[in-house]
């Protein structure tokens, strides 16, 4: 099992968030050691941290080891994995990254979130973002992902991040189409993130 914890990125003293933190977990659902789709999540933690306060986590799914490739249900992991587990419900911000496997996601990405509670992600939000071979399964964020979060009552971010491997040298994202994607989608959704920073929820007329 692996996870990580980046010190915190400070936005800065003259921001409206100073002070307050972002808890960002990713969910990694790739194998691979060098990984273009965590190549992808470093540009999103990076731009994101430009804007407030985060402290990052990431669970890689595929390390996480037989307590929980044996788990059918949550009380049979260990505790652990179980850590993992709340360290993912916990979260202000949720990162769901996967390469695309078949056409969709890694089947033990989802057997993460098999073992989640069913209620611990509603109204928790929720960032998609995929990397693939190609552009043809880019798609796979909205017809396979953005429902697993639906089922979960999540809120999941509008802009979903996708990138192909021509998008990469090696496992560092070039493509400034996908950088300015990224940006759009976090800066559609700051105000709301800042108010999960402060703890502050935000409400239907806020
Ligand atoms: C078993 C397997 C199945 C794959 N299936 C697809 C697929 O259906 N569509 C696609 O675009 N890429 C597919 N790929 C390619 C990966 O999605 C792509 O290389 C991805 O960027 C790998 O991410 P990673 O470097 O983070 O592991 C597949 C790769 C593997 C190993």
């Amino acid at each position: 099992m692996t996870v990580t914890t980046p010190p915190v990125v400070d936005a800065g003293p003259d921001t409206p968030t100073a002070g307050a933190t972002l808890r960002v977990v990713v969910v990694n659902g790739s194998p691979s050691r060098q990984s273009k789709t965590l190549g992808l999540v470093d540009v999103v933690l990076d731009t994101l941290g430009r804007m407030l306060p985060v402290e990052a986590s990431q669970v890689d799914v595929y390390r996480l080891g037989p307590g929980f490739t044996g788990a059918l249900e949550r009380d049979d992991v260990t505790p652990d994995v179980d850590a993992m587990l709340r360290l993912a419900e916990d979260a202000d911000l949720l990162i769901a990254a996967a390469p695309v496997y078949r056409g969709s996601y890694p089947g033990m990405f989802k057997h993460f979130f098999d073992l989640i509670d069913q209620y611990a992600l509603a109204n928790k939000l929720v960032l998609l973002a995929a990397t693939g071979g190609g552009e043809h399964h880019a798609l796979v964020l909205e017809h396979a992902m953005r429902p697993l979060f639906a089922f979960f009552q999540a809120l999941t971010v509008p802009v979903a991040i996708f990138a192909s491997a021509g998008d990469f040298d090696g496992v560092t994202l070039l493509n400034p189409r996908v950088y300015g994607r990224i940006e759009m989608g976090l800066t559609d959704v700051v105000d709301l993130l800042t108010s999960r920073a402060t703890g502050v929820r935000a409400t239907a007329d806020s």
